[in-house]
């Protein structure tokens, strides 16, 4: 089989004394969308600029399309499309001027420059607002522009650092079919996203990173499966019936359930659902907790995401 697009391996990256990549290991499969998922300051756009030979690695090995990133950054560079997480589109410039000047920089005859800005405007819907400076553009358009850019030279991988963030939602729905047009061609993606949802509809495989580790690794499906298949949820009367019903709550079901004593609120992993909400009642009724809601919820990627991630409502312990 030939080797994966992306291989990392044991990657670490410090700065001054704080962490940035601790131990990281990933692959990518050719045409296969990764995305990386995890909090601010997680180390996603270290790995991308490792990846994309802007910043060198403390220690680990990395290769994208074969190429070293240490040994040989000028193929690397040849084989990668980079959309970071800032924007890089010039707002002086039309689209247009900006993608001929990205394709004569990547190598591209002016005649040739001109068929590849055409065709990628045309794809990204971009013609009408071709001939106008970029800084006038949407959010929307010019993160489409942004993504347009990175496809100069038909690049074997697409690096996309945030693409949606700040973006409102009808620009975000759009940039998310920029980006399911690409993986359609068979393009390989990796994606670094703080969005469970985007991470959810746009990838194959997502790895989840927090405090430069990676802490999960898999499908959404395997994800959300590893997080329980669905959450029975109650909320109680009194504060002094939280205790108890947690109590009942971990004895029904044999898991540690996650409790929110302001709202009186406590919530639990199971598999079995309908029965686990029957055997949790039960038992509330038997210890004389006054319930006042109870309900059955299916595990979202933010169960994942707040079960694998240090996040503040996650408690000591
Ligand atoms: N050039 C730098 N100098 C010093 N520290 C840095 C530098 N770049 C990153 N860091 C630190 O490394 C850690 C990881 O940062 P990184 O930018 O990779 O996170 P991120 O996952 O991309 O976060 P965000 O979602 O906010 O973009 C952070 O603690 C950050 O402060
Ligand atoms: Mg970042």
């Amino acid at each position: 089989m030939a080797e994966p697009v992306v291989v990392v391996r044991e990657l670490r990256k410090a700065f001054a004394g704080i962490t940035a990549l601790n131990g990281v290991d990933l692959e990518i499969e050719r045409g296969r969308v990764c995305a990386l998922l995890g909090p601010n300051g997680a180390g996603k756009t270290t790995l991308v600029r490792i990846l994309t030979t802007l910043l060198r690695p403390d220690s680990g090995s990395v290769r994208v399309a074969g190429w070293n990133v240490l040994e040989e950054p000028g193929e690397v560079r040849a084989a990668v499309g980079l959309t970071g997480q800032n924007s890089m589109v010039d707002g002086l410039l039309t689209g247009r001027e900006n993608l001929l000047l990205v394709a004569r920089l990547r190598g591209a005859g002016r005649r040739e420059a001109r068929i590849v800005a055409d065709d990628l405007l045309d794809r990204f819907r971009l013609t009408d607002a071709a001939r106008r400076p970029a800084g006038g553009y949407s959010g929307g358009m010019r993160r489409r522009l942004d993504l347009a850019a990175a496809l100069v030279g038909g690049p074997r991988l697409v690096v996309l650092d945030e693409p949606t963030t700040g973006l409102d939602p009808e620009s975000r729905l759009d940039t998310w079919d920029a980006v399911a047009d690409l993986t359609a061609r068979g393009t390989t993606v990796l994606l670094t996203t703080q969005y469970l949802e985007e991470a959810d509809r746009l990838a194959d495989r997502i790895t989840v990173v927090d405090r430069g580790e990676v802490v999960a690794t898999g499908t959404a499906d395997e994800l959300k499966a590893a997080a329980g298949t669905s959450r029975v949820v109650l909320c109680v009367a009194e504060d002094h019936h939280v205790e108890p019903a947690t109590r009942a709550a971990a004895s029904a079901t044999g898991a540690e359930p996650r409790v929110d004593r302001r709202a009186r609120r406590v919530e639990v992993a199971v598999t079995d659902g309908q029965a686990a909400v029957g055997r949790v009642l039960a038992n509330l009724t038997a210890a004389g907790v006054e319930v006042l809601e109870i309900g059955l919820r299916r595990a979202t990627l933010d169960d994942v995401f707040l079960g694998l991630t240090a996040g503040p409502r996650r408690r000591p312990g």
